[in-house]
């Protein structure tokens, strides 16, 4: 991976799902845990986006604020919609799933951007071939809790192959 890392540039990581409330909040709180636990965070820029525009200004879901409580994170991000500026502010744009993916590509293409746009689970080393961060918008706790526990071991992942690029 190109990593881009200098004296002047930080590496910019933007975690993209739907509607930006559940998914991918949960992945930026844990991923910039991850970075500032290790001392990098002001090596990093970290934020999250949705495709969709729906819950443009709001808070995470309840659900996902809580699961991310629970694990010593506090999510303070608002939601909004992924920006054309975002294909060349971000080094690695980080889908939680196929439908955010495709959407990303299509935007990528008309745009004639060069930035990285991959799956989140792909960067975990242990995964056990699924590829998406199933969407628990509709679901329970427990599917919050999952997500957190699949964001956790992606993120780590992730971590770990910008370090070695
Ligand atoms: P997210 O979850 O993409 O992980 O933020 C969703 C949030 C809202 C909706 C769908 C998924 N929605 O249909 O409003």
């Amino acid at each position: 991976m190109n990593t881009n890392l200098n004296h002047q540039s930080k590496i910019s990581v933007l975690f993209v799902c739907l509607g930006n409330i559940c998914r991918s909040p949960l992945a930026e709180g844990v991923f910039r845990q991850i970075v500032e636990d290790q001392g990098l965070g002001d090596q990093f820029l970290i934020e999250s986006a949705g495709t969709g525009s729906w819950h443009v200004g709001e808070r995470p879901d309840g659900r996902a604020i809580l699961v991310a409580q629970q694990h010593g994170i506090n999510l303070d991000s608002r939601a909004r919609q992924i920006l054309e500026e975002d294909f060349s502010r971000f080094d690695y744009i980080i889908a939680m799933d196929r439908d955010n993916l495709r959407v990303l590509n299509k935007l990528k293409a008309e745009i004639n951007s060069s930035t990285q746009i991959t799956l989140l689970r792909s960067h975990d080393p242990d995964g056990s071939g699924e590829d998406e961060v199933p969407d628990p918008y509709y679901g329970g706790a427990s599917g919050f809790e999952n997500v957190y526990q699949l964001v956790k071991e992606s993120c780590k992942g992730l971590l770990q192959q910008l370090r070695l690029a």
